[in-house]
């Protein structure tokens, strides 16, 4: 007998339960008991219908993406079981709730019926692990519920609502008391009409739900937005096979289809990815017992561009937040711009005016410490400048209840500095939000040399609870995601001096799929904020001595050349749209003169990707064998989250062992010959050489053990 899934007779309906936390995935022993738990309901006379359910917090989540990495992986063990389940006399209705997605949906729709729970979400996310469902889904659904809908929910991967759902067909009743009772009543209620069950692979696609141009449009709106994930174009002919073949037929397309994804490397890097995210928030060494402190308000200190959306995040869930700032008038400037932001989200349809008004009514400005007393968490946003965090922060020492947790939002600075200056270390971390922070998903949590262990757990679990994507540093300079961007920026501007371009130092880094070139995101930042960050590291001894070092953004800050918002920076700017701009030619090549660095015309754009890319990631092998990091997944969390690194790379230490650890060594030493290693610029991490004596790659982390 299964111990995963379970059959209990109740009158004349078996119910069928799985049972396997923490997401009920399908995996290979859950398929093995539906099977043996099928066989009975077909052979057993005295059972006349069923209802497929699960326990726990949510239907089936999906296959068990585990299992698609070994090689011989095969797609058709689930087409055995749910052909077996859809193919019974016997009325079988899956009861919903939480979620059903990927193979759950499949699983659910091989079923003669569907009920949910009110808050059930359904869906076809597959593509974003660079999949295809599977199981029969790009057949089933568009029979079900229109090809449109199901070809929008496949490509997308977005998952819609029970009433959504119940509109399209998709479910057939929504159960308002218990589900499991509710679904009872249906399987009887079916049996009793002793009618012929429904199979939606008998169905065919109403034609009224294919526009003409459907697939066409679907191609085009592709090739306006390339991208490296091979499922989507696929999904569309999975889709029109739905509609033109028979089903057996459009089944074989859909499996050949399939493991074409499912053997991509892009597949791979985003499934990646996908477990990287997850492990990330795991903290090693904490015990499992720990209990965690209780966040119930929060407040902010400093209501400018990341204070307001900062306190927007908690406002969106519902948790109160004091927003304080020194003057009435930033204060008021600060609430102004926080509604002006949910009134554009209202405007968008994703939010209601009274939305707007909840959550305008959870952010009290304020202009007094006394208000932060009964704060849980404070965070500071005030200005990146030491003496002025110091003293908020000793401030908020003095005011913060006993217990409370006092954070810095900082992106360079010393935190176990600033959590020195509160008076009591342990509740400190830094909680480093990226810019806009009620939307960028990446939180990088600080954690100083004295921060308690439930301090960094709690943060942890609210930045989840708060729709952040939360990964752990240790504290050094710009933390994992800004310090890799250092020698990035670094080689950008060396290029721009021996002659590149902007446009082509940030053709050549877009053309492997990274959402923007260093030289527009500096424009789109601000060159101002990109030269001052520069000034305050070398104020704090941070930075090489080399005059040549990020010449360029110093040199472009003193022209007024301030960025996209002065309409010029790297390039200039037409109707917002970036030019390039004889003058940063001129510019570059003053620079390159006063440096001594001879400019030449034959940078490929291999050269800069490898100039770019290849110190970052031995900035990102440093930050590992410093233990700034816990694991090369976590390097890789933060730069597809913070940095617009494709995620079908996997982010830059699992491209890394896709390229190779000893070619980069190899091109890395190359450069130190080719362009001189005065300044240690292109020293190899210790990491890296061991990596490529051992033959190890960043994918068998932990080395020892
Ligand atoms: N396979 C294996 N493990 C899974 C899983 C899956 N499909 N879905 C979730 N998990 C694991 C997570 O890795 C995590 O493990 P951990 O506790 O060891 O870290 C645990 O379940 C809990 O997951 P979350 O932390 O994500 O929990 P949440 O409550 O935040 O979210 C969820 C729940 C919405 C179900 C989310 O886990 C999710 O989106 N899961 C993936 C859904 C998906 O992509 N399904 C399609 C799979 S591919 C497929 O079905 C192919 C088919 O067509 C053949
Ligand atoms: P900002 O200049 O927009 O806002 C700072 C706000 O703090 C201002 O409204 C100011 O009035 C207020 N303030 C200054 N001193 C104060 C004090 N003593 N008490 C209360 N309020 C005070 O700056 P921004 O961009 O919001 O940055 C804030 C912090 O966030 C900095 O530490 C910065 O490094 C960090 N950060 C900024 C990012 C960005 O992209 N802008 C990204 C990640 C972190």
């Amino acid at each position: 007998m299964s111990t995963v899934v379970s059959l209990e007779k109740r009158g004349s309906v078996a119910v069928v339960c799985i049972d396997k936390p923490p997401v009920n995935a399908l995996g290979r022993a859950v398929r093995d008991g539906l099977q043996q738990a099928f066989e009975q309901v077909r052979d057993d006379d005295a059972i006349k219908a069923a209802v497929l359910c699960t326990a726990g917090r949510t239907f089936v989540a999906g296959a068990d993406i585990a299992e698609f990495e070994a090689p011989d992986f095969d797609a058709s063990l689930f087409h055995q079981t749910l052909d077996m389940i859809e193919g019974l006399d016997k009325p079988v209705v899956a009861a919903l709730h939480g979620t059903a997605l990927g193979g759950g949906l499949e699983l659910a729709l091989a079923c003669h019926y569907r009920v949910a729970s009110p808050g059930t979400r359904v869906g076809l996310p597959e593509v974003t692990l660079g999949l295809l469902p599977g199981a029969a889904g790009t057949q089933r659904l568009p029979r079900i519920a229109g090809a449109s809908l199901a070809l929008d929910m496949i490509i997308t991967g977005k998952p819609i609502d029970a009433g959504r759902a119940l509109e399209a067909g998709l479910i057939d009743q929504i159960v308002k008391t218990d589900l499991l009772e509710g679904a009872i009543a249906v399987a009887e209620e079916r049996a009793e009409q002793d009618a012929p069950v429904r199979r939606i692979s008998e169905m065919q696609v109403d034609p009224a739900t294919v526009p003409e141009s459907l697939f066409q449009d679907a191609r085009e709106s592709l090739r306006r937005r390339p991208t490296g994930n091979p499922a989507p174009e696929r999904i569309i002919q999975c889709v029109e096979a739905a509609v033109n073949r028979p089903f057996p037929e459009g089944v074989q397309v859909e499996a050949r289809l399939f493991q074409e994804c499912r053997e991509s490397r892009e597949s791979a890097a985003l499934r990646y990815r996908f477990f990287a995210e997850r492990e990330a928030a795991k903290i090693p060494g904490l015990p499992k017992d720990l209990s965690l402190r209780e966040i119930r308000t929060v407040g902010v200190v400093g209501a400018g561009t990341m204070g307001g959306g900062i306190a927007m995040n908690f406002a969106n869930v519902g948790i109160p937040v004091k927003l304080l700032e020194v003057k009435q008038e930033a204060l008021d400037k600060g609430l102004a711009v926080i509604r002006r932001n949910y009134e554009n989200t209202a405007k968008k349809g994703r939010i209601s005016m009274d939305d707007v008004e909840k959550r305008m009514s959870l952010i009290q400005g304020t202009l007094s410490y006394d208000d932060l007393a009964g704060a849980d968490l404070v965070i500071e946003a005030v200005f990146e400048n030491m003496d002025i965090k110091r003293q908020v922060l000793g401030r908020l020492g003095q005011v913060c209840r006993e217990g409370a947790i006092i954070a810095s939002n900082t992106s360079t600075l010393d935190v176990d500095e600033l959590a020195r200056a509160t008076g009591r270390p342990t509740d400190v971390l830094g909680m480093h939000f990226f810019s806009p922070a009620n939307v960028m998903r990446l939180l990088e949590v600080v954690r100083g040399e004295q921060t308690a262990p439930d301090v960094l757990a709690t943060v942890m679990k609210l930045a989840k609870a708060i729709g952040k994507v939360p990964v752990v540093s240790g504290v050094c300079y710009g933390f994992i995601g800004n310090r890799m961007l250092e020698p990035y920026l670094r080689e950008t501007e060396f290029l721009l001096m021996e002659g590149a371009s902007p446009a082509q130092v940030d053709r050549a880094i877009q053309s492997l799929g990274l959402a923007m070139g260093p030289c527009r995101m500096i424009d789109l930042a601000g060159v101002d904020v990109a030269a001052k960050v520069v000034q305050e590291h070398a104020k704090a001894g941070g930075l090489p001595d080399d005059p040549a070092y990020r010449a360029v953004v110093q040199k472009l800050m003193a022209e007024g050349r301030h960025g996209q918002k002065t309409e010029a920076g790297y390039y200039r700017y037409e109707d917002r749209k970036p030019v390039d701009d004889p003058e940063v030619a001129r510019i570059c090549a003053e620079l390159a003169e006063e440096h001594g660095i001879q400019q030449r015309s034959d940078i490929t754009d291999q050269e800069i990707i490898e100039r770019c890319l290849y110190p970052l990631i031995n900035e990102g092998a440093r930050i590992l064998e410093e233990g700034i990091s816990y694991r090369p997944g976590d390097i890789d969390t933060v730069w597809i989250n913070g940095y617009g690194f494709p995620d079908w790379l996997g982010g830059p230490m699992f491209w890394a062992d896709t390229i190779g650890v000893p070619e980069i060594a190899r091109r890395l030493a190359h450069y130190g010959e080719a362009r001189g290693n005065a300044h240690g610029y292109w020293d190899q991490a210790a990491l890296l050489e061991r990596m490529v004596a051992d033959g190890l790659r960043f994918a068998d982390w932990p080395f020892d053990g």
